[in-house]
């Protein structure tokens, strides 16, 4: 499949408000990035009203990012499996945000076509998809065909199903003049965007290979209530399930994988992997470590690593390996460096997770504003392909190319005619060399 160039550094918008009316269109047409030509490029001044799908963690940090950035902006709907997280989301951005919260209980809806009564309502502008990830594909592009803009956290799609999906939905979004901005916040963050520019003007020489990790030492369990049927569990346990999160390599180390993409400007060819479980407990289907080599064009080749387990040690960083030097890239607030083949520092930057996490609101909104809403689902969904890639090789043992993923695998883990009472297949966990590729 021939990839359109979505991975390169226009992509990128800078974190300076000011500047970003006057380059983001700009930026946006040189990556070849959609932009709305249907509409003047007249700024847009009317009051743009949010809505949340998915009042969990990240759903009120979202909102909280994007109330806090954002000026003549309203929360004014939310829908969430749970009123009650809906209601305790509302009360902390009515706390925080004072006059950008407009939501009564009638506008918070409840249940699993939540997401949908908040699609139908002619009030919403912007939708936050922020549930588990393997509602994202198909709520996305719903959201696209209701003519919403939306914000979807990553991974964008757990399987090659939902990548073709959120395609689809990229497509229609380009063609509808809405915007679609993801949640991989390091593609905005000052110390990212500076090394990949160093890189670029050839700081480290040629590119030669590169690592990444993603280590950490765990992460929640929620464990079953007497009274939840299977679906109830898994939705709210929803890590524990590749159907609903992908395991570790597609939920959290996508961040890095996104990152490594957008250093090599394409995806990669092939992945190679391994990998197991130890510690997870007895139901959850995640293993606890994959490792992949992810060959890129070029036959350049990307060791990759991630780990969840207590009491070891963590690393959630990039080095990129160039022919006259190396570049470090730090995850959260470490910071990105250049060291020259002696080894001494040549370069340097700091960032801002939480900046970053801002800036993706601001310039949504922005790009609303301005009449050219950003569209980039498709380099997300590409950088979450690549991490399943990685998922699908380590559990089958073989190695596996981007394109027949892509293209023809037949892997589809959305569960058929999902209910609140659904029964659902007892979990499993893959076994290499029994797990089949299809
Ligand atoms: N960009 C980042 O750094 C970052 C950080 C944390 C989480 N995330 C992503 O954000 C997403 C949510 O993670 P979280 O930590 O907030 O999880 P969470 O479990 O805290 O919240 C998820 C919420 O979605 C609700 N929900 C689940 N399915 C739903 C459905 N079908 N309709 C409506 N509501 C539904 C749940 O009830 C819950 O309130 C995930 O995709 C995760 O990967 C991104």
């Amino acid at each position: 499949m021939t990839q359109p160039d979505r991975t390169d550094d226009a992509t990128i918008s800078q974190p300076s408000r000011r500047s970003f009316l006057g380059s983001s269109a700009a930026a946006s047409m040189a990556a070849g990035l959609a932009v709305h030509s249907s509409v003047e490029a007249a700024e847009e001044t009317r009051e743009l009203r949010l809505a949340v799908v998915g009042c969990g963690g990240r759903g009120s940090g979202a909102i909280n990012d994007s109330l806090s950035i954002n000026d003549n902006i309203k929360l004014v709907a939310a829908a969430d499996l749970y009123a009650t997280k809906a209601d305790q989301m509302r009360r902390a951005m009515q706390g925080a945000h004072e006059g950008k919260v407009e939501l009564p209980d009638a506008k918070i809806y409840e249940g699993l076509d939540a997401y949908r009564r908040v699609l139908d309502d002619p009030e919403v502008d912007v939708v936050i998809m922020t549930t588990s990830p393997g509602f994202r594909p198909a709520y996305v592009r719903d959201a696209v065909a209701a003519g919403k803009h939306v914000f979807a956290e990553k991974p964008s799609c757990v399987d090659p199903a939902g990548y073709r999906i959120c395609l689809e939905a990229h497509a229609m979004a380009a063609a509808n003049g809405t915007g679609i901005v993801t949640g991989t916040q390091y593609r905005r963050q000052t110390n990212y965007i500076g090394a990949i520019e160093q890189i670029r003007k050839g700081a480290i020489g040629e590119i030669v290979s590169a690592t990444t990790r993603y280590c950490s030492s765990g992460i929640w369990y929620r464990p079953r209530q007497p009274e939840m049927s299977d679906a109830e569990y898994q939705m709210n346990n929803w890590m524990h399930f590749i159907w609903l999160s992908g395991d570790q390599i597609v939920e959290q180390a996508v961040h890095n994988i996104d990152t490594i993409n957008w250093v090599m400007g394409a995806n990669p060819v092939s992945a190679y992997g391994s990998g197991g479980r130890f510690t997870r407990p007895a139901d959850s289907e995640m293993w606890d470590n994959v490792v992949v080599d992810y060959e890129y064009p070029g036959n350049k080749i990307v060791s990759f690593m991630c780990r969840q387990i207590p009491d070891t040690t963590g690393d959630n960083g990039s080095v990129i390996y160039g022919s006259t030097g190396r570049c470090e890239i730090g995850a959260i607030n470490s910071g990105s460096r250049i060291y020259d083949m002696k080894g001494e520092l040549v370069w340097e930057m700091g960032g801002s997770i939480a900046d970053a996490y801002k800036q993706e609101h601001r310039d949504l909104i922005d790009s609303i504003r301005a009449g050219n809403p950003i569209v980039e689902l498709a380099q997300t969904a590409d950088s979450s392909l690549v991490a399943v890639l990685g998922r699908v090789a380590a559990y089958t043992g073989q190695k596996v190319a981007f394109d027949y993923l892509a293209e023809k695998s037949e892997i589809d883990l959305f569960p058929k005619n999902l209910s609140w009472d659904a029964d659902l297949p007892e979990p499993q966990f893959a076994i290499p060399g029994k797990t089949k590729l299809v």
